[in-house]
């Protein structure tokens, strides 16, 4: 999507994508600001420990503790988190008010804690449940610390599924759970999918997940996690190349490439 985005606006760039393992992170992030490229994206498992290496952090990325892209301003590294501002923005074109609705937020890992962080303090309720339920409970501690906002944290379970689903308007998919496999799901009975919910599902593998599938029988909103992958990637691009991402052709290119080959 971001070669098609240069392509379209002749800019003369190329995105393209390395394996850096673990343990040659550093020595990779000093060879991209030596080589004096403009900027990059950082993704699993780099995105926490990469902010020790850059000389500055964007407000949102440091609340975060994480970041996905780096600007390079003459060999000083800038860290943002443009997953959170991916997460936002489609919520939005989806017409959703984050400020008046109630969130319940599946996982607690990277991608729960940008989306966490993300939404506004008026956010009538927010629910965190995971699979271990300690690490809702850190997210949990952390949010109020850093923000001052009272949010819940549970055990992700059919039964708390259950009791707080009624009171959910928007449930988000934001734990690793249907990425590998196809039909990987969660044990949410069909009575709790009510016509009135959103289901949104950053799985960005399929343009269906079996949760959407479920959910979309079930007559509920659907959101595809291509989606939040396009807008934390057109956001990237702004900061990078300070010029308006064309999404329609990075939409087009997403789809084209068929990110079910990632
Ligand atoms: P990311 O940065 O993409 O969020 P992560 O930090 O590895 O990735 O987090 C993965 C999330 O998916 C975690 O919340 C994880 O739950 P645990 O904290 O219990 O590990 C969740 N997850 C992964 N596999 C899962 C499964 N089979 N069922 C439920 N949750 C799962």
């Amino acid at each position: 999507m971001h070669n098609a985005a240069f392509d379209e606006l002749g800019i003369d760039c190329i995105y393209v994508p390395f394996r850096v393992l673990s343990d040659d992170l550093e020595d990779a992030v000093e060879g991209l600001r030596s080589v004096g490229v403009l900027g990059f994206n950082v993704t699993v498992p780099h995105k926490t420990r990469i902010v020790r290496q850059l000389e500055r952090l964007d407000g949102l990325a440091k609340r975060i503790g994480a970041v996905n892209t780096v600007l390079n301003r003459k060999g000083s590294l800038v860290g943002y988190n443009t997953d959170a501002i991916g997460a936002l923005q489609t919520l939005k074109e989806n017409h959703i008010t984050t400020g008046d609705c109630s969130f319940t937020i599946l996982g607690a890992g990277g991608a729960a804690r940008a989306i966490v962080f993300a939404l506004p303090k008026t956010s009538p309720k927010i629910t965190i449940l995971n699979r271990t339920p300690t690490k809702a409970e850190s997210l949990r501690r952390d949010v109020k610390r850093k923000l001052g906002m009272e949010i819940e944290a549970g055990r992700l379970t059919k039964r708390t599924l259950s009791r707080i689903l009624p009171s959910t308007d928007v449930l988000v998919n934001a734990t690793t759970v249907g990425m590998k496999d196809d039909s990987q799901t969660f044990p949410i009975d069909k009575a709790d999918l009510r016509r009135t919910l959103t289901v949104f599902d950053i799985v960005y593998r399929h343009s269906e997940t079996e949760l959407l599938r479920k959910a979309r029988l079930s007559g509920c909103k659907t959101i595809s996690g291509i989606e939040m992958l396009l807008h934390q990637g057109a956001a990237a691009f702004e900061i990078w190349t300070e010029r308006k991402a064309p999404l329609k052709v990075m939409r087009s290119a997403l789809l084209r490439a068929g990110v079910r080959s990632t």
